[in-house]
């Protein structure tokens, strides 16, 4: 299959289910904001099923950039609602793509952004590709859930592939477009100070927390049969310790990185049953599309094992939830515990291990700690060496905004490969198929208590580092 087009930019952004929820929520502010930065220089096609007018589109579309809260320039407005066209039509019936050709017309370079749910990805790339649309290397984008299991995930794989190459497929996982690959590997490889102590030598162990106040709210139908495991530790959270723990990759291209990044999960042992806990939510099951006797967690914490020269004896103890006390996203490195101080007065609290924080969520940042002593003080103490971006760098993009734009322009580093994703579904598979019950815990609480146990030896789970909300304009989201 010839690829030529792989890496241009695109001519124009065909975006399917344009009518649905995720393109109300996130695709139009992002592509808003794009247009504010000058980054959009091409017509974006909406197809849905919805007998729609592009009147109802543009008014959907700036309807959808106020409710997000980002301030609306007329003029920018203007010049989206002006790419803005319409294409009506049942996925399941050849004659949308059909239409969607002769709209189309001399554009010969489309990305094609599936909204749409994976049981829907087959068809519509076949659809494409019978129009005729992906045969030169054309880009399509997904978003997951890339299967359910590892058996599934291959069987999608194998689906989409008779139409199109894998270099093609854009699998979206838009924590990535938070704190960027390229951006943790420059911190982790671009300082000296940092480099040398990023292994088993030093660290003792890394805890990665995802916690989000928000329940399952009105997913209830979406989210009972996935639970937290599926819904963003095999995807998310992977990916994310893929980033921080890989070797440093020898190109920037997106292959290069991708290895790399594979590299690590394929060095993964299988997750043990024994090592997870997984915790519901009191109140989770009167929700509206929940089983009133519903087993599915809404938090998971477990311990996962990198078995290679970097990593090995270090544990990486993830715990993700819902209904937590804060929206948060880090990865924290606990470095080893120094040796007994022998010049300070016995008595003395023991110096506390080093840390090192990347915070991907709500903001990114980096934070260090370290134990200091002041001559005007009793004792030493752990202080905190603090750095937001937002207060260097300004408003970061956000995620889709940075991953709509790479996938626009060809740049494929940002997105998952099947070889990954099948890596992820080979460690988290023994989970699946061996659950622990389910564990019921207070709202606005740290989960069950039993995740502590987890981290037996190796001081417990340390407490997020939390930023005060930044103002309005300075959100990252
Ligand atoms: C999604 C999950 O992928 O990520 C949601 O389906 C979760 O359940 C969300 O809430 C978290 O993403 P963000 O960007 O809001 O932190």
């Amino acid at each position: 299959m010839t690829n030529h087009r792989s890496e241009q930019e695109a001519d124009a952004l065909v975006v399917f289910g344009i009518t649905g929820d995720l393109a109300r929520k996130m695709t139009f502010r992002s592509l808003y904001r794009l247009e504010r930065r000058g980054l959009l220089k091409q017509p974006v096609i909406g197809v849905a099923v919805d007998d729609w007018t592009v009147e109802q589109l543009q008014q959907r579309a700036q309807e959808s950039i106020q409710a997000s809260g980002e301030p609306v320039d007329a003029q920018v407005m203007e010049r989206l609602a002006g790419r803005l066209r319409y294409v009506s039509g049942d996925f399941g019936d050849d004659a949308t793509y059909t239409r969607l050709k002769s709209e189309l017309g001399d554009l010969a370079n489309p990305t094609f952004y599936l909204e749409v749910p994976p049981s829907l990805f087959e068809r519509v790339i076949g659809g494409l590709y019978g129009a005729g649309l992906v045969s030169a290397g054309q880009r399509v984008v997904v978003e997951k859930p890339f299967g359910h299991d590892l058996a599934s995930a291959r069987k999608l794989a194998a689906d989409l592939h008779q139409y199109i190459d894998e270099s093609q497929l854009y699998r979206i996982d838009h924590f990535l477009g938070k704190m960027g690959l390229q951006e943790i590997l420059y911190l982790r490889f671009a300082n000296t100070t940092i480099e040398p102590v990023w292994n088993r030598n030093f660290v003792s162990s890394v805890q990665v927390t995802m916690s989000e106040s928000v329940g399952v709210e009105d997913r209830g139908h979406f989210y009972d049969p996935v639970g937290a495991l599926r819904d963003v530790v095999v995807n998310h959270l992977l990916q994310v310790i893929a980033a921080v723990a890989m070797e440093p990759p020898a190109g920037g291209d997106a292959e290069t990185l991708k290895t790399a990044k594979y590299s690590v999960l394929r060095s993964m042992a299988d997750a043990d049953p024994a090592r997870y806990v997984r915790g519901q939510y009191e109140g989770y099951r009167a929700i509206d599309g929940v089983a009133r006797d519903s087993t599915t967690e809404t938090f998971a914490a477990l311990r996962l094992e990198i078995d290679n020269w970097r990593w090995s004896g270090v544990p990486f103890f993830i715990r993700t939830g819902k209904r937590m006390p804060s929206k948060q996203t880090e990865v924290r490195l606990v470095f080893k515990h120094p040796p007994r101080l022998a010049f300070i007065p016995s008595g003395s609290r023991r110096p506390e291990p080093s840390q090192i924080v990347i915070k991907i969520d709500p903001s990114t940042g980096i934070q260090m700690i370290l134990d200091a002593q002041r001559a005007d003080r009793k004792g030493a103490a752990d202080i905190h060496l603090d750095m937001e971006f937002a207060h260097e760098g300004g408003e970061a993009a956000t995620p889709y905004e940075v991953l709509l734009h790479a996938a626009i322009i060809g740049d494929a580093t940002a997105f998952s490969r099947q070889d990954s994703v099948e890596e992820s579904w080979r460690v988290m598979q023994p989970l699946l198929d061996d659950p622990p019950g389910v564990i019921p815990y207070a709202q606005n609480s740290w989960g069950p208590t039993e995740s502590e146990k987890l981290l037996n030896g190796y001081g417990g789970w340390r407490k997020p580092w939390i930023v005060p909300t930044p103002p309005p304009g300075q959100r990252t989201e």
